[in-house]
């Protein structure tokens, strides 16, 4: 089957949708986008919420030969996070930023703010190729247009504010291709490539960092697996899932 663009009025999650039809057998080339999402999902079990308008929700799903998927969803942040910022200027206005391990933060003068955020999950393909393939589903959430978010001590930042004007569809057509190309071209390199255009949007480099687990140090860049390294008083500790946050001064 060919590549498919979907779009659906609503969805509980485009992640979810696409994760359930791999797991029914249809583990086909797709980008679903939804208008309205009435259950999505966030990182770490959150969710994630949003009104028609307010953000570009959509999931692409491919089926991919096994690889090591921990750079996936960095892979996918830096494509997204190149695709809006565009080509670089002296003056850009818009300064994207990327916070491990795929959060993508949008500055204006010295306050970052969370733009959009992605979720990678994998399913194994029901049926004859499932031994060899697996499904990788790349969740991607973008706020484009401003809105008060409930309970969140810092409002997310929205493209419309450094691309007046632009809506969801616009911003689709800007970052579909290059994260096709990105997820294909990672299926083929693994992380290697991506990890010098990792460093060049890093927010967290040479930072203060507090893990989750409690532990302190200074952000490091990442590895060519895309671990985060941080530099500890037990030495380089390569941190493979944590949430990591920047510590306060
Ligand atoms: C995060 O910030 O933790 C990740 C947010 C990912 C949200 C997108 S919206 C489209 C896709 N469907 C979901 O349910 N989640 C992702």
């Amino acid at each position: 089957p060919g590549f498919t663009v979907e779009t659906l009025a609503e969805i509980d999650s485009t992640n979810t949708e696409l994760m359930r039809r791999a797991r029914a057998g249809r583990a086909e080339p797709t980008l679903l986008v939804a208008e309205r999402q009435s259950a999505g999902r966030g990182r770490l079990g959150r969710s994630w919420l949003g009104e028609p308008g307010d953000a570009l929700t959509f999931s692409l799903g491919l089926p991919l030969a096994p690889v090591d998927w921990s750079g996936l969803s960095l892979a996918a942040g830096v494509a997204v996070a190149e695709a809006l910022q565009g080509p670089p200027a002296p003056a850009a206005a818009l300064r994207l930023g990327l916070k491990w391990p795929n959060d993508l933060w949008l500055w204006s003068g010295a306050q970052g703010r969370k733009l959009a955020g992605i979720l990678v999950e994998t399913a194994t393909a029901a049926g004859a190729e499932a031994a060899a393939m697996r499904y990788a589903v790349i969740g991607v959430g973008i706020n484009v247009r401003p809105h008060p978010a409930a309970g969140l001590s810092t409002p997310p930042a929205a493209l419309q504010e450094v691309l007046p004007g632009i809506d969801a569809p616009a911003a689709l057509l800007r970052v579909a291709a290059p994260l096709v190309m990105a997820v294909l071209g990672f299926a083929a390199t693994g992380f290697g490539p991506f990890q010098a255009r990792f460093d060049a949007l890093d927010i967290l480099r040479d930072r203060a960092v507090r893990l989750s687990d409690g532990t302190t140090g200074t952000a490091h860049g990442v590895g060519e697996d895309g671990a985060l390294l941080v530099h500890t008083a037990a030495g380089m500790q390569a941190v493979t899932s944590a949430e990591v946050s920047v510590r306060p001064a």
